[in-house]
């Protein structure tokens, strides 16, 4: 017999999870009439402290539960959603609701990054589904279409800028010619950085959200640990100077790359040309340029994250669950491929922009282009400003031609060896799109 009414557990009352349950209350009808079953929020899972919240008195007292074994085996409840964030205890939760053969839809990127495969698999042995569409740029539909809209093509890369604090930071530092330090406390009065502000400006977070975007791209198991990541802290407003002169922007970007069964994975800042779309997103904005070789160059942007934009994603991953739970669909896991495998970061060629601050007398460039010619790094352009009187130090910024991380690592120790280079004050890879 087919249900009429689909129960929905919601675990966490934080600023997302509120949202969510919100949206839940107040388009009841409307998502019920999506759905085609009427949609009933029947509990949400608190800590204690959770019901002090304001945003709890928007709610009937009965719908809160901190009893763990009452809310997970609720018959009535057919989807759990988990919208608490972090690895432990979200992961075993989810786990838990699997287990008991519920669907569940989470917007957790770093259980997802971690865990997110196996999980996938263990739902479809439960005959249930696993959602996360919200994992990754809040509201933008990316994991639909990686998972279905996309999936006749060969994905040949991914281009993208997925993390809107950073992105901030780097507007602030290239609009308003501010240091790094200065934009970061910006970010985190108006409250875009998140209560570790390290998961954002050293990378990390932007890796979660490769992980998953490369893993489903590219069907092969993409752990975050396999991704190198460098974060933004080391710009500064010289490096930003430098590259508008030289017609670029400077991006936090995520890049995933698969050719001759290879797979490139890799977060760090880049520059990019000023006349590209994504040189000009701009503010907490995320854009996704993904690459199949069908489709062509894709690109999905707009708010990263935030309540309303991530209840979107959460809340039509609740209608895509509601649809399995009134058609018993039987979600199908993942195959992954065994014939790829990752390039080590030190093979990866890119250009490189390579500031240093020399002494300035006769033979410097010279010394400097040998060592770099020894390693197999050709120069394409140089900069030299007026000599500072003072300390007769100079600063040069080197633009190479295409180059292997591994020379360009060996070359720069030497330059760091030479007593006519003070200081290698910045090296950023330069990346064509
Ligand atoms: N901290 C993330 C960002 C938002 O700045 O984009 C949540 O994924």
């Amino acid at each position: 017999m087919t249900k009429s009414t689909i129960g929905i557990g919601l675990i966490g009352l934080g600023v997302i999870g509120g949202q969510v349950a919100k949206v839940l209350t107040e388009r009841a009808d409307m998502l019920s009439q999506q759905a085609g079953a009427k949609i009933e929020l029947r509990k949400i899972k608190v800590l204690p402290a959770d019901m002090d919240k304001p945003i709890a008195r928007s709610f009937n007292e009965s719908l809160f539960t901190t009893d763990d074994d009452e809310f997970f085996s609720d018959p009535d409840i057919d989807i759990i959603i988990e919208l608490i964030g972090g690895e432990k205890p979200a992961y075993n939760y989810i786990k838990r609701a699997l287990d008991g053969r519920k669907h569940v839809v989470t917007a957790n990127k770093e259980v997802i990054a971690k865990h997110g495969l196996d999980l996938m698999n263990f739902a479809a042995s439960q005959g249930v589904s696993l959602y996360f569409e919200a994992s990754v740029g809040g509201g933008i539909p990316l994991i639909n279409p990686l998972q279905q809209d996309l999936r006749a093509n060969n994905i040949k890369g991914i281009h993208a800028i997925i993390n809107g604090t950073t992105n901030y930071i780097l507007t602030r530092m290239s609009i308003d010619g501010i240091d790094f330090d200065i934009a970061l406390k910006q970010a985190q009065i108006l409250g875009y950085a998140e209560a570790n502000p390290n998961n954002d400006i050293e990378g990390i977070d932007a890796v979660y959200k490769l992980a998953i975007m490369a893993s489903l791209a590219f069907q092969y198991r993409v752990k975050p640990e396999d991704i190198y990541h460098e974060g933004i802290s080391n710009l500064d407003a010289r490096d930003f100077k430098y590259a508008k002169e030289l017609g670029y922007a400077i991006k936090l970007l995520a890049i995933a790359l698969q050719y001759d069964n290879m797979i490139e994975v890799r977060v760090h800042p880049v520059f990019i040309r000023e006349n590209t779309f994504l040189a000009n997103v701009n503010g907490v904005f995320n854009a996704v340029s993904i690459d199949g070789d069908l489709v062509g160059h894709v690109i999905f942007s707009g708010e990263g994250a935030g309540p309303k934009a991530t209840s979107s994603a959460v809340t039509a991953d609740v209608l895509r669950a509601c649809k399995d739970v009134l058609t018993s669909a039987i979600s199908k896991g993942i195959n992954l491929s065994t014939q790829k495998s990752l390039k080590p970061i030190s093979q990866i060629t890119t250009r490189y922009y390579m500031r240093l601050n020399i002494l300035d007398s006769s033979g410097v460039l010279a010394s400097i282009a040998r060592v770099l010619g020894q390693h197999d790094i050709s120069i394409s352009s140089v900069i030299q400003k007026e000599t500072d009187d003072l300390s007769k130090t100079a600063e040069i910024v080197i633009m190479t031609h295409p180059a292997t991380s591994q020379s360009v690592d060996e070359a720069i120790k030497e330059l760091d060896n030479l007593d006519v280079v003070k200081k290698i004050d910045n090296i950023i890879r330069v990346e064509e799109l």
